[in-house]
């Protein structure tokens, strides 16, 4: 984090090199109010009020936090649930410079994408985890919808695609304190507004955008606050409790099941295996190909069919 702090504070050219060499020397908690307050403007392609003035939510982004340029936004929830914000506080930046994927994978963030986190105190045991995780997928696919994309689906356990190209990531982090958790952080990304050659080689085939599927430029700012929107809607199915109806509606938009996928779990040799369903718990339900049934928690599925 410490590196992540003086990166931002570089970035906004507010401080000379020589004070920020000092501030290294700082207790880590003591930056708390320097980026919350850095993170108080608008950027080039984000507007606070945009969002706010028309965001139609009970909790979820009530604060926003805005950069120019993080290393990444889930590294800067991390570090702020920790000191001070509410529930559902969400951290935005126009660009990326070392953003996480899933399974330690790097997450290409140019400008022009949607990079968001957003923190949430769910109060519940460490088990369904991966399901908000499904449910923050639903979200998005249901963003789509709303902006005119009715094609989307999930590839589990949650690559937003459309028509076999990713469109959206999604990386959950818990935060634990005595074996309880103390904060979730929700990591978002959705490639919106850049060409996909800008991506390294090997993610410009795979990749779609929403300027691709609609054919012009999004407003960040209001898919933003449409995301924000649905996914207040499904954290409150999640906080009552109706896992199955998210179940529901994630299998609804489901792109794994019925096919066939080579499944690579962590520590374990690969395997290749019909997808049945999803569990209760939000693990993958595949038939091996001996007939065995199986659960995949973690790990990745590659479609074969
Ligand atoms: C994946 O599909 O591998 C998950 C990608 C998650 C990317 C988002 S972008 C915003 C947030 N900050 C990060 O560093 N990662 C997530």
């Amino acid at each position: 984090m410490q590196n992540e702090i003086v990166n931002i504070l570089k970035k906004e050219e507010k401080f000379s090199e020589e004070t920020i060499e000092e501030i290294r020397e700082f207790k880590l908690n003591d930056f708390a109010d320097i980026i919350k307050e850095v993170g108080q403007q608008e950027t080039e392609y984000l507007n606070r009020n945009k969002i706010s003035d028309n965001l139609n939510t009970e909790t979820i982004g009530k604060e926003i936090y805005i950069f120019k340029e993080v290393m990444s936004t889930n590294t800067v929830a991390k570090f702020l649930s920790q000191n001070d914000v509410s529930n559902g506080t969400v951290v935005l930046s126009e660009k990326q410079s070392d953003a996480k994927g899933r399974l330690g994978k790097h997450w290409e963030s140019p400008l022009g994408g949607i990079w968001l986190s957003i923190i949430v105190n769910p109060n519940v045991d460490h088990s369904k985890i991966p399901m908000i995780t499904l449910a923050t997928g639903v979200a998005v696919v249901k963003t789509l919808e709303r902006i005119g994309i009715e094609n989307a689906e999930i590839k589990w356990p949650n690559d937003v695609l459309i028509n076999g190209k990713k469109i959206s990531g999604i990386l959950t982090e818990a935060i634990t304190k005595f074996n309880t958790i103390d904060n979730v952080i929700i990591g978002v990304g959705i490639d919106a507004n850049f060409d996909v050659d800008i991506l390294s080689k090997e993610l410009q085939e795979g990749t779609t955008t929403l300027d691709i599927e609609l054919g012009h430029r999004v407003d960040e700012n209001e898919v933003i606050t449409i995301f924000l929107e649905e996914f207040e809607k499904i954290a409150i199915m999640f906080n009552d409790g109706e896992f199955e109806a998210i179940l529901k509606e994630w299998r609804n938009y489901s792109y794994s099941i019925g096919k066939i996928v080579e499944v690579r779990e962590p520590f374990s040799k690969s395997y290749d295996a019909y997808v049945l369903g999803i569990s209760r718990e939000g693990a993958l339900v595949v038939e091996k190909i001996d007939g065995t049934l199986e659960k995949v928690i973690s790990g990745e599925c590659i479609i074969k069919n």
